[in-house]
């Protein structure tokens, strides 16, 4: 049994898939019939259902992936791999308040609003008004609307929200608006970039050092496929080579003070088990 408000994945017998905050009295039209949802909510999650054309559909419980990659997309978005470090590494938590830029499609805001869960806040920047409305839909579609505000506005004239916990920047010139930053994050808050191209790497790490940023790291995250076959277990022939490099740092504690930069030495890391 699924408690009606909860988000479900309904997946046609050729994979299209239907996202949908369960209302016991919605019937979902698709292209192979109608769906009861109170049937949906009776059978529960992993069933089979039946649309009035007999045709079957299995209910599935999403995971936050299942969402990023439905994404409807009119921007580049930012890619599952890099999500998944950029959450980890600005500590995102339940009841974090999160500042980002720009919302374009929406993925990385449908992550952040996942993990700030209810009682947090994500407050998007988006400049161009037909994305601000793009990232809405895309988050309305999964019931994460209520924890995000959308501000159709360029960072390039600040922010707005102060202390906030963390704060992510995906815009083609984020050193254009660094100097807006230590009054919206909190002292010593964790700050990320996302930046397709070194040259633009190059440009924000020149401003970072100026201050007051530190323990300043760039990275990028590649991520290789195998094919799953167990006599033959080998890479997938072809791979996402690049998305984006990663850049991330700190606000220091108190104004131009240097703070203690927090040891990466990835290098000597072992792994041991
Ligand atoms: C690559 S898209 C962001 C994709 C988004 N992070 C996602 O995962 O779907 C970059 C967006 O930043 C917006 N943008 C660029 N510069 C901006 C600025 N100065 N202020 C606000 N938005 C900006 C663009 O309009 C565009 O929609």
């Amino acid at each position: 049994m699924i408690k009606p408000g909860q988000l479900v994945m309904l997946v046609s017998p050729k994979g299209k898939q239907y996202f949908r905050v369960l209302q016991p009295d919605e019937i979902l039209n698709t292209n192979d019939g109608q769906l009861q949802m109170q049937n949906v909510m009776e059978k529960g999650f992993g069933a089979r259902v039946y649309t009035h054309l007999n045709r079957p559909y299995t209910v599935i419980k999403p995971a936050l992936y299942d969402l990023i990659k439905a994404v409807k997309r009119r921007t580049q978005i930012i890619y599952p791999k890099d999500i998944g470090y950029i959450v980890l590494k600005l500590g995102i938590a339940p009841g974090s308040r999160v500042i980002e830029a720009g919302s374009g499609s929406g993925a990385l805001t449908t992550a952040l609003a996942w993990f700030t869960g209810p009682q947090g806040r994500v407050y998007s920047f988006e400049r161009r008004p037909e994305f601000a409305e793009l990232c809405r839909l895309n988050l309305e579609k999964t019931g994460l609307e209520s924890r995000v505000e959308i501000i159709t506005q360029d960072i390039d004239s600040g922010f707005g929200p102060e202390n906030v916990d963390a704060l992510f920047l995906d815009v083609r010139t984020p050193w254009e608006c660094l100097e807006h930053i230590p009054q919206a994050l909190a002292p010593g808050g964790p700050l990320g970039f996302l930046l397709p191209t070194v040259n633009q790497v190059s440009t924000l790490l020149t401003h970072l050092e100026k201050g007051p940023y530190s323990s300043i790291e760039v990275l990028e995250i590649l991520v290789r496929h195998y094919k799953p076959v167990p006599e033959r277990l080998r890479p997938q022939d072809r791979m996402i080579a690049h998305t984006g490099y990663l850049i991330f740092a700190r606000l220091n504690l108190s104004g131009d003070e240097k703070a203690p930069e927090v040891q990466t030495d990835h290098e000597e890391e072992n792994h041991i088990c």
